[in-house]
């Protein structure tokens, strides 16, 4: 995710982009610039862009640019974005814009090149060279390398979008073709602002609102050519397109949460984009094999671990949990899982041959961050699972896999649950492979990951049953979740969810533990949620269900698609899609995220930013 913002026309460009760039920010926050050019219909020349840009919020590009206030004063026309890293870490010279290193071309990009390091080296064997990390400069440098041969802009940046995988939204400006803006889009998304003499590029409409609500969204592979005059659209493989200009009826704050009430909801709602992100690139399907880039450095380690040892915290921990699971069935190497508050104060055995894998959304949890440290200490290989680019805990780590799911704003974490256990199937999948596993249950295994996606998309198109159960809960003082197997960690995860958005109490137990003591809990004023999809042990669970009953307990039953007995047993059914059992917790935490959000709203709580809780607890 990240925001980006263009403007051309004859108000001043760098208001209008900066204000765009605050409105996007919740998109996207590492760091934030702007290319700009002068209007050259007033008889000013332009011979070259402005571009300034900074790592950290768009408040610390806005000190940047009043220091330069004299060099961009007639801006009419420029570019801006606030990034959201995903190829290098957040700094000034990774930050956007990008341009080719004679700075007549600028970008700004949201998404991610995959393919960019077989185009950089077909670059850097034509002579051109590079200053940041990143993959967009990469695809800077290749439209100036089309340009070269083309001499046309607009067909420059189509063949060379013409040659990249991934996904991107981008806008371009350049000292080649002044008073043009570019703008196209594969998987990110991005509009054309339609104003009177004016025209705007904006990742959403947030960004445009206060000046026109007259948009273009365009469509994957499609392209608009922006000018003073008008604007024109074509697609990538170069037809002309002629697209409904629609009208914004949003108002600003509810378009920055993508329509949803809550980002908490919208984040939810982003699972089958979120999870895909998390294995595009890297899962290698017709294989059943896995390409992890990141752990390069550490494959061979992690291949002969003795022990692996996950270290998180919170729903971190529950994915974690998971992995255990997932690892031990796949690979058959011993896992360890270890709250990362105990694990750096008890003075853990940890040997050259263990391998440590930390887990956190944010990358800078105190706790989490003092277990690696004490790891690293006694010689273990340490691999990080991480969502926000170059955060400490990613660059304390000697490798890494990143989730690719955008900023989590909402407390609650739900899609970076959801990302995580992808990025352990892709680990377990690979161990597997170098072990157990052979290319027919490997290739299964990652047609079943493949499809999660549209299985996470057919739960959230069937919340509205999940939201009619909420309601009956909605004066709960205690819940208890029930699961076994993969999904105990789920369990627990659910509970997690409830009790921190709605401050209901609620446990997570394995079911068959019940018995030792929480069954004394259950009478008719006690809602029990179990997970019971059917798999090699959803008779136990069904005799642990029959439990609640005899006691008044009220089931609430998440299950697989086409189960008939569930009904008899339970008062209330949530069905899932049937998948592989490594993969049911994916999708059965699916209702749970909803289930809390839903009993949540309806006691009035402050779903994205619960009491007491904060997003990143950086503290002790
Ligand atoms: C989960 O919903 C909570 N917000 C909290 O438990 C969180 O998972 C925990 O603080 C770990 O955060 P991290 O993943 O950023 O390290
Ligand atoms: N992949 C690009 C980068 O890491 C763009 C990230 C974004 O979408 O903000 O800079």
């Amino acid at each position: 995710m990240c925001g980006i913002v263009g403007y051309i026309g004859t108000k001043d460009a760098v208001k209008i982009i900066l204000t765009g760039l605050k409105r996007l920010e919740y998109r996207g926050y590492d760091s934030a610039g702007v290319a700009l050019l002068n209007d050259t219909s007033n008889g000013h020349l332009t011979d070259n862009l402005t571009i300034l840009k900074r790592a950290g919020k768009v408040s610390e590009l806005e000190k940047l640019i009043l220091n330069q206030k004299s060099a961009i004063a007639e801006a009419t026309q420029g570019i801006g974005h606030t990034r959201w890293a995903t190829h290098g870490v957040p700094n000034d010279v990774n930050a956007h814009p990008h341009t080719d290193p004679e700075n007549h071309i600028a970008l700004v990009h949201n998404g991610i090149i995959e393919n960019y390091g077989v185009i950089k080296q077909k670059l850097l064997t034509q002579g051109f060279t590079f200053r940041s990390e990143t993959d967009t400069e990469v695809l800077t440098v290749f439209i100036r390398s089309m340009y070269d041969r083309v001499k046309d802009l607009t067909e420059a940046v189509r063949l060379a979008l013409s040659e990249v995988e991934g996904t991107f939204g981008i806008a371009v400006v350049s000292t080649l073709e002044p008073d043009k803006i570019i703008a196209a889009r594969r998987g990110s998304p991005l509009l054309v602002g339609v104003g009177d003499g004016e025209y705007f590029v904006a990742s959403d409409a947030s960004a445009v609102i206060q000046y026109t609500r007259q948009v273009i969204y365009l469509d994957d592979d499609e392209m608009a050519i922006l000018s003073r005059d008008g604007y024109a659209t074509k697609t990538i493989g170069d037809e002309t397109t002629n697209p409904a200009i629609q009208e914004i009826h949003f108002d600003l704050a509810s378009i920055e949460k993508g329509g949803f009430d809550h980002f908490m909801l919208k984040e939810i709602y982003e699972q089958p984009n979120t999870f895909h992100d998390a294995f595009r690139g890297r899962l290698l399907a017709s294989e059943g094999n896995v390409r992890l880039g990141g752990l390069t450095p550490v494959l061979d380690k992690l291949r002969r671990a003795n022990r692996i040892i996950f270290t998180a915290c919170g729903t971190s921990w529950h994915s974690a949990l998971v992995g255990e699971y997932i690892i031990e069935q796949l690979a058959g190497i011993p896992v360890e899982v270890e709250y990362a508050s105990e694990f750096r104060y008890r003075n853990p055995v940890i040997t050259p041959d263990d391998v440590v894998i930390a887990i956190s959304q944010s990358g800078e949890t105190a706790d989490t961050l003092a277990a690696i440290k004490e790891a690293r200490m006694k010689g273990a290989t340490v691999i990080g699972l991480v969502n926000v680019v170059g955060s400490s805990i990613a660059r304390e780590t000697d490798a890494g896999i990143y989730l690719h799911a955008g900023p989590e704003i909402g407390v609650a974490s739900t899609k970076a649950f959801t990302s995580q256990l992808a990025a352990i199937l892709l680990i377990a999948l690979h161990l597997g492979r170098t072990r157990r596993l052979s290319p027919r249950e490997g290739m299964d295994i990652a047609q079943a990951i493949e499809r999660i996606p549209e299985q996470i998309q057919y739960i959230l198109d069937h919340a509205e049953s999940v939201k009619k159960i909420a309601e009956q809960y909605t004066d709960a003082r205690n819940f208890l979740y029930l699961g076994r197997g993969y999904n105990f960690p789920v369990a627990l995860e659910g509970a997690l969810k409830l009790k921190e958005i709605s401050y209901i109490h609620a446990e997570g137990y394995p079911a068959a533990e019940m018995k030792h003591g929480p069954i004394a809990l259950i009478d008719e004023n006690m809602p029990v949620v179990c997970i019971a999809t059917q798999d090699e042990i959803y008779d136990k669970i069904i005799s642990n269900i029959q439990e609640v009953r005899a006691r008044n307990g009220n089931v609430i039953a998440i299950a697989s698609e086409g189960d008939k007995r569930i009904a008899e047993f339970a008062e209330h059914v949530i069905y899932i899609p049937n998948t592989l059992p490594i993969l049911t917790p994916v999708l059965a935490v699916i209702p749970l995220q909803l289930l809390a959000y839903y009993v949540a709203v309806q006691r009035g709580c402050n779903v994205d930013m619960p009491r007491n809780l904060a997003k990143s607890v950086t503290v002790e």
